[in-house]
């Protein structure tokens, strides 16, 4: 068929109602293509978004990279914690190291054939007191968006991970827009990634967000039923008293999945965006089989309905990876990889 009548009909299909006027029909599809290459990823948590390298224990390694692409994953994301590495006063400059250590990420990861989602992780400040810290926030992206401007495709630029507390819906949607811009002068067609307020929750907040333009993919999180994937974590209150919670994929567990997958899905196909499962996991304190069964219903209804998606996380309370004996946690690998060669 015809490029040019393809394009229009992919538009017409991808893109109906709510199309932004001067789209471009490539700008359209990139974030379609991309979110392809995220098919299958593993978020690298607890290393940079800790308030320094190494203080959650995990410190990234060059082997990493090439033992996440020959499992069978197709991307990393990476959490980052930048609010902790630049300056809190004008111009708000992002420590050069720092920068540096960020950069050594994307080449293994390019090096080894794998997107990077970068992320912006733990910016606390900026949730609890937006406007205070909105500056900061847009200037830090300037800095990074500007740093970063002739990487490859395959490195994609995601917002804020998790927006929570005051950071409400409509001071969220503004935030999107001038931000957005701003990277926009730099980086005029690299794919960016956004959630919904309220902590990337599934379906609370969706119905709130609105879109800076074509050229972005939805992220989501999931981790419910929340009782069962964060019973013990020491971070969440009362979570000891969750401790013992099953999962054992009845039909009504397994339907609570769906409909919030269907929902995600229908909200994303009048949007014209796809969606990337950004974060799901289950903490090692849940039940061993429970974890399994739970992580492989999640991933089949993200595949199912076209998510891409990301495990949290790779090494640590959640991991896939045992760090100590070098080698992944075998049936929670397959859980998420069931067909790939190696598994
Ligand atoms: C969110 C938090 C991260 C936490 C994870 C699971 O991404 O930012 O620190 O480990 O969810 O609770």
């Amino acid at each position: 068929m015809n490029r040019a009548i393809l394009l229009i009909l992919t538009s017409t299909i991808l893109f109906p109602i709510y199309g932004f006027a001067e789209a471009k029909p490539d700008q359209i599809n990139a974030p379609f293509i991309q979110n392809q290459k995220l098919r299958r990823t593993i978020n690298l948590g607890n290393a940079l978004e800790a308030p320094s390298e190494g203080d959650w224990g995990l410190v990234l390694k060059s082997e990493y990279f090439s033992i996440i692409k020959k499992a069978g994953f197709t991307a990393v994301r990476v959490p980052i914690r930048w609010s902790s590495h630049a300056r809190e006063d004008k111009p708000y400059s992002i420590d050069q190291s720092f920068l540096q250590r960020v950069s050594w990420v994307v080449d293994q990861s390019i090096e080894n054939d794998l997107s990077v989602v970068l992320n912006m992780h733990h910016y606390i400040e900026l949730c609890s007191s937006p406007l205070a810290h909105k500056e900061r926030f847009i200037s830090l992206w300037r800095q990074i968006a500007s740093y970063f401007k002739d990487a490859p495709d395959s490195v994609l630029f995601e917002l804020l991970n998790e927006p929570n507390g005051e950071l409400k819906a409509n001071l969220w949607n503004q935030l999107l827009d001038e931000c957005t811009s701003v990277i926009r002068k730099s980086n005029p067609d690299r794919t960016l990634i956004i959630g919904p307020s309220n902590w990337n929750h599934i379906s609370t907040d969706l119905d709130k967000l609105t879109l800076p333009d074509a050229n972005v993919i939805l992220t989501v999180h999931y981790y419910e039923p929340f009782h069962f994937t964060h019973q013990g974590a020491e971070w969440v209150d009362n979570s000891e008293n969750w401790l013992g919670k099953e999962w054992t994929g009845t039909v009504d567990q397994v339907s609570r999945i769906e409909s919030d997958f269907v929902a995600a899905s229908e909200w994303a196909k009048k949007n014209g965006v796809p969606v990337f499962l950004g974060e799901f996991g289950a903490y090692s304190k849940a039940d061993k089989q429970s974890r399994i069964k739970w992580t492989n219903s999640v991933r089949h209804h993200a595949e199912k309905y076209n998510f891409s998606w990301a495990y949290w996380e790779f090494g640590a309370g959640f991991g896939v990876y045992d760090r100590e004996k070098n080698e992944w946690r075998e049936p929670l690998l397959k859980a998420l990889l069931p067909s790939h060669p190696s598994n």
